[in-house]
């Protein structure tokens, strides 16, 4: 009979989480110079890329939607990103997760502002460690605020699940792989969930507390979210008042 694999220390998850912690975060915003907007995001373990561009001319010309853009996400693994080798190009798995990222992100951008173009959104992954898709909807929020795309709001999201009959945030992939469920969900800073999917089993009970976990994951990540948008612009600011004083020192 299998031994039974243990999720908990002392309490504590084995990274030296408590069951309602995130992993660590952390943002880089701005980081493509091709792109019209990119974020690098760190999620745990988890490293992703994204970059915005457009709103731009549709191609092929038969996708236009004449009274608003149209928005395309193309979520990707690199092949060494996972322990396995990932064979490269698309899959079964990763159209299903572009599919939902992007209706997670669609809802808050203001397509009807461009009609008749494009708004595309790249996300690739360069390392996983579960979580990639809600770590690559986060990027993808960050990346379209830094494109300029005009948005009602930001998105955050996170998942929960439940490991060893716990309710837990974040989970890693040891918590994932073996665990009895997983919640991805992403959201508004509101509140109204644009994306919730659910694996394995959960009682009414459960799923409920995993969504109010979830939810307060989130509203951590808005924080660092806007934090690394407002550093971002306001370096920048800061930087072309500098040039401002020179050129009148200068001249
Ligand atoms: O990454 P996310 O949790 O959004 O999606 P998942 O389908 O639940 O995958 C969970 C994890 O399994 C990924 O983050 C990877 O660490 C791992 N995975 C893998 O090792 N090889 C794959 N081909 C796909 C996923």
């Amino acid at each position: 009979m299998d031994e039974k694999l243990s999720f908990f220390k002392d309490g504590f998850r084995l990274d030296g989480r408590r069951p309602d912690e995130l992993r660590p975060i952390k943002i880089e915003v701005g980081v493509l110079a091709r792109a019209d907007g990119s974020c690098y995001m760190e999620m745990g373990d988890n490293k992703v890329i994204a970059a915005v561009y457009g709103p731009r001319e549709v191609h092929p010309r038969h996708l236009q939607e004449v009274s608003r853009a149209i928005v395309r996400y193309r979520y990707n693994m690199a092949s060494f990103s996972v322990e396995d080798r990932k064979r490269p190009g698309p899959d079964r798995r990763s159209y299903e997760v572009s599919k939902v990222s992007r209706e997670a992100l669609e809802p808050v951008i203001l397509t009807s502002y461009f009609p008749k173009s494009v708004v595309d959104i790249f996300v690739e992954v360069l390392q996983a460690d579960a979580g990639t898709r809600t770590a690559g909807i986060n990027a993808a929020s960050v990346a379209l605020a830094d494109a300029g795309i005009p948005m009602k709001c930001l998105i955050s999201s996170c998942a929960a699940g439940k490991v060893d009959g716990e309710i837990v945030l974040d989970p890693m992939k040891f918590e994932d792989n073996f665990g009895e469920a997983d919640v991805p969900i992403a959201m508004t800073p509101g509140g109204d969930f644009t994306l919730l999917q659910m694996d394995g089993r959960l009682a009414p009970e459960e799923l409920k507390r995993a969504l109010e976990l979830a939810k307060t994951g989130c509203q951590q990540i808005y924080e660092v979210q806007r934090t690394a948008l407002v550093d971002r612009y306001s370096s920048i600011e800061e930087q072309e008042s500098c040039d401002e004083a020179e050129v009148e020192i200068y001249e």
